[in-house]
């Protein structure tokens, strides 16, 4: 997590960078800091808190002191050290010439520092980045170039790094430097970029070049020198950046949460216009590379995810095991690694991750490549680290989602598992055709479905209000639902830090119906299909406890119409594609209950939108 942001140009440094980190506060937003250098002066600014309070402290500032060209900065996501304005990037060397932005963890940190101490460095932070600035400045003094002293540093360190370094006796330079944490460095007119991210920067530049790990590069304002792990001058292509600035607008929504909810028809649209023509044409799936040798020898899938897209991988296996009869296992990618997992060259391991730069998920993925089984990877970011280790790679292409709560990436992640999992059923030696040619007509009149509730959203949002002073909140669900209820909790307290759990509907009176009584809301997720008449038996279970029962439901007969408190009905959609109908009723719940609640919607506390660290 954290984003990083570097200029070297002709412009005034500030404005670029603090735009620039502004699109970046995803990343983590608990403190910022900026530092402008020129000859000879360099000025550091830092704040606790969002990037606004960054700004309010430059705002107040000399203009000559914010005057400079060239300059980096930082917004945080904690790993080390309290959100405090010590701990905000940039650190500094003792005499404050060296100056450095990190995201990323420095695992050795506490060997190294001893070790600094002893030679004189003073710490002022308890972050682990201060190592890296001290041992920097170190080489410096021996080498007297700021790109030797770099190369020769992060030879000596351990862990995950992306950093911009300058020295105010060199404002002509910027060094940056990358191990497994993602930078970019984007490449203008007489001015260069650096950024985590393409947001960063999509305003200024359309090119970019993206650095590798162990590459060290040496940026000034009208030339951009890559050095490998050995230090030999190399050349890495420039690429063409994806993201168009207006993704970056809200649209007149209020937040980037609501206006990706509501993208998500075309969402759907999209991920199905190359691939399902029609019912009865068979699926297309060119990303994919598996060879038909290769297909019918998989006997095993395994699925890795966090969060959000792990209940997506969840609704992969029902769907998978539906359609192909092939053993799926759904794993947190937390969970999956440091441990003996069972995969061989017949396992087909798929990896889902909105970032693609997830730090548990990679781990999992490198665990698995080790064993030889096919990775394929489903992300929404094909320029990510993880999209580089797959063997095959299904991008979602739900285009930038700002808001932390993952919603229309959700979407698009079910879409593409549904087109795979068809895939794959197509290519089994007897393939249900039925089952098949059903499930494709049921997703082609999905689009017009979320429209219908999108388009009439005001039954929900009295339902939020009603219950959004509640403290707690229980979700149930059977089958291929359970996962919508465990995406439904999550997105409520993600956003609204309301206590929400999911769980199997069944599940209920093995325990969690002890906490029922009038003041526990909890909701059913019913679809007409085989487990609605169990679903319903356990909500009156719950109404016998004086539960607040609330219904999401396609079909409520005249005898249960009194057994819910509130209900939202949403249109007929067969069970199998259900979850991608069902999620959007509780992605709005979600939204409207931490609206009313005034919470930081888009930015929710103690979170950031990729978390690389482990
Ligand atoms: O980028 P990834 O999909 O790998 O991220 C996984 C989780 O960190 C992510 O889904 C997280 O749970 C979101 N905040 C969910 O809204």
């Amino acid at each position: 997590m954290c984003g990083i942001v570097g200029y070297i140009g002709k412009k005034r440094a500030v404005d670029i960078i603090l735009k620039g980190l502004s699109h970046l506060e995803y990343r983590g937003y608990d403190s910022a800091g900026v530092a402008l250098v020129s000859t000879d002066a360099a000025h550091i600014y830092k704040a606790s808190g969002k990037l606004n309070n960054l700004k309010e402290i430059i705002c107040l500032e000399n203009k000559e002191n914010i005057s400079a060209t060239a300059g980096i900065g930082h917004t945080r996501w904690a790993t080390h050290g309290l959100p405090t304005e010590t701990n905000a990037h940039p650190h500094t060397c003792n005499c404050g010439s060296l100056i450095i932005v990190h995201n990323g963890i420095i695992e050795n940190y506490k060997d190294l520092k001893p070790e600094l101490e002893k030679k004189g460095c003073n710490f002022k932070s308890q972050t682990d980045t201060e190592v890296a600035a001290h041992l920097i400045a170190h080489e410096f003094e021996e080498k007297k170039d700021l790109l030797k002293a770099v190369q020769s540093a992060v030879k000596k360190l351990k862990g995950a790094y992306a950093f911009s370094i300058m020295h105010k006796s060199c404002p002509e330079k910027i060094i940056a430097a990358r191990k497994n944490a993602p930078l970019i460095i984007g490449i203008g007119d007489g001015e260069n970029f650096i950024a985590s991210d393409i947001p960063a920067i999509i305003e200024y530049t359309k090119k970019a070049i993206y650095v590798s790990d162990n590459q060290v590069a040496e940026v000034k304002a009208d030339s951009v020198k890559i050095y490998d792990e050995n230090g030999n001058l190399i050349e890495n292509k420039i690429e063409n950046l994806p993201f168009e600035p207006i993704a970056l607008s809200k649209m007149g929504y209020k937040h980037f949460m609501l206006k990706e909810i509501h993208e998500q028809p075309d969402v759907v649209r999209n991920a199905l216009v190359d691939k399902i023509k029609d019912e009865n044409a068979a699926i297309i799936l060119d990303d994919v590379k598996l060879s038909k040798e290769k297909l019918a020898k998989i006997n095993r899938i395994q699925i890795i995810a966090c969060g959000t897209s792990l209940h997506a991988g969840l609704v992969g296996k029902y769907v998978i095991e539906e359609l192909t009869k092939i053993p799926v296992d759904v794993e947190a990618s937390s969970e999956y690694i440091y441990r003996n997992t069972i995969a061989d060259e017949n396992t087909l391991v798929i990896g889902i991750s909105q970032s693609g730069e997830t730090a548990d998920t990679i781990t999992a993925i490198k665990q698995a490549k080790e064993k030889n089984s096919h990775i394929l990877i489903i992300t929404n970011r094909k320029d990510s680290a993880m999209a580089r280790m797959a063997d095959s790679l299904l991008p979602i292409n739900a285009g930038i989602e700002v808001s932390v709560a993952a919603t229309k990436s959700y979407m698009a992640q079910l879409l593409n598992i549904y087109c795979f999992a068809i895939y794959l059923a197509e290519h089994t030696k007897n393939p249900d055709v039925k089952a098949i040619s059903d499930i494709k007509k049921e997703l082609l009149t999905l689009p017009s479905k979320l429209e219908i509730i999108l388009n009439d959203t005001k039954n929900i949002q009295n339902i939020s209000k009603k219950y959004s002073n509640s403290k707690d909140f229980i979700f149930i669900a059977r089958g291929i639902n359970y996962p919508s209820a465990l995406e439904g909790a999550l997105k409520l307290k993600e956003i609204s830090y309301i206590n929400a759990t999911g769980y199997p509907a069944g599940e209920l009176k093995h325990g969690p119906i002890a906490m029922l009584d009038e003041t526990m809301p909890v909701l059913a997720i019913l679809n007409k299909g085989v487990v609605y008449d169990k679903v319903l038996s356990n909500c009156e279970e719950a109404k016998a406890r004086q539960a607040k029962l609330i219904g999401v439901t396609n079909f409520i007969d005249e005898k249960h119409k009194n057994l819910f408190d509130d209900a939202v009905i949403i249109p007929e959609i067969s069970d199998i594609v259900s979850p991608a109908l069902n999620i959007v009723v509780l992605q709005l719940l979600a939204y409207h209950i931490a609206e009313y609640l005034g919470k930081d919607v888009d930015q929710p506390r103690n979170l950031a939108k990729s978390v690389t660290v482990e």
